[in-house]
């Protein structure tokens, strides 16, 4: 599922429509996009299981009014919205996710006070200064990386611009996986690599010219607002037309815990946040798969039920939904998914599936865009 829809997947080969004539084919075409899209700041920093941009483009560009992201993740759904010139919102469990989407959303006009901090926090990063190391990080790590980074992270913590320190901490989150001995944010295996000293430094600079650069194009418009929160809790704004969102399939991914490097950087501290993340790997092994699955649905029920609350009579609700994977079996998301949005009050309009090969798990899992609507 999700890391089939990271710039570079493989082609979807089937996708099949379903339901409302003229709704059906824009759902087909948006869930059939695949391939590298690195337009605006979406490929600046990695986000595991990314909507494709294009898909969260066509559905923006099909639906109108403010749109909500109640699964905001990296927040590709945001940046088109800022792209479109359209109002936006999104929340996530995931600290990170939020620090993400915030910097990949920001105003231009941050673009050259964090390019001057940035460079500033890089050149005193080479100096030889001791610094504290998290202990969960030493392994990870050169030690004059580690150094480099902790140098990185003091410095960021005295400036004093709330806007542009959140920049700093997210540019470097950006740099921690690749400074360090991590195969890849969902990979978490120890490959030890040399970096040449000052290079850490010299990347996290590089990173906010990038950003400064990407975010200088954006066209102007407000921000999404953010805010971290559970999906379950806290619906979208008044307001809202549109729902756009991709919830963690069942089974799949530990969204919070592969951060932990991150965590321990940026000191952040997730504590209730990690039971209270949907469909996580960790509990579909920990608890069985019956016992799992159960939570799945009655989480997923009441995420669903949430959001449609907050929609506007008359207003769509777009989900992505894939096939969860459990051992080797494969877990249906689709039709409890639907099932939840009429229980919630949406009519099922339209739906588009398409099969989607895993390669790493030699498998073909079916993903799904449902495509609901609130009567007026
Ligand atoms: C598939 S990812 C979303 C990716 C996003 N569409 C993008 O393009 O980057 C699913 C997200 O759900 C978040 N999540 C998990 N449980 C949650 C909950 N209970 N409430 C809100 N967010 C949650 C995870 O942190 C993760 O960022």
């Amino acid at each position: 599922m999700h890391t089939d829809r990271r710039p570079g997947a493989p082609t979807v080969r089937a996708v099949r429509e379903h339901g409302d004539p003229a709704l059906a084919p824009i759902l087909a075409r948006a869930l059939a996009h695949a391939g590298a899209e690195p337009r605006a700041t979406h490929g600046w920093h990695t986000y595991p299981a990314g909507l494709h941009p294009d898909a969260a483009a066509d559905l923006l560009a099909a639906f109108p009014g403010h749109v909500h992201d109640p699964f905001c993740g990296g927040g590709t759904v945001l940046v088109e919205a800022r792209l479109a010139g359209r109002t936006a919102s999104g929340t996530d469990l995931s600290p990170i996710a939020c620090l993400v989407a915030n910097a990949r959303t920001a105003q231009p006009a941050l673009a050259s006070p964090m390019r001057a901090a940035a460079r500033r926090l890089a050149e005193a990063a080479r100096q030889r200064v001791e610094v504290e190391v998290p202990e969960e990080c030493v392994r990870w790590y050169e030690p004059h990386v580690a150094q480099e980074l902790g140098r990185l992270r003091d410095g960021i913590r005295a400036v004093e611009d709330a806007a542009v320190r959140d920049l700093l901490w997210a540019l470097l989150s950006s740099i921690v996986i690749k400074a360090s001995y991590r195969q890849s944010d969902t990979k978490n295996v120890r490959e030890p690599h040399h970096r040449p000293p000052g290079t850490t430094a010299i990347l996290f600079h590089k990173k906010a010219r990038e950003l400064g650069r990407m975010l200088e194009e954006l066209p102007e418009g407000p921000s999404p607002r953010l805010r971290r929160a559970d999906a379950r809790d806290v619906g979208p704004p008044p307001g809202t037309r549109l729902v756009v969102t991709s919830p963690p399939y069942p089974g799949v991914y530990d969204y919070l815990p592969m951060q932990q490097l991150r965590y321990a950087w940026l000191g952040i501290t997730p504590g209730r946040e990690m039971a209270a993340e949907l469909g996580s790997r960790r509990e579909f092994r920990s608890k069985g798969r019956a016992e799992a699955l159960q939570r799945w649905r009655k989480d997923n029920a009441a995420w669903i039920a949430t959001q449609a609350r907050g929609l506007e009579k008359g207003g769509y609700f777009a989900v992505v939904v894939g096939d969860g994977l459990v051992g080797d079996r494969l877990v249906d998301a689709l039709q409890p998914t639907s099932l939840a949005m009429e229980e919630a009050g949406l009519v099922v309009r339209a739906r588009a599936s398409a099969d989607r090969p895993d390669h790493a798990r030699e498998a073909i899992r079916i993903e799904h865009l449902v495509l609901g609507w609130k009567p007026d």
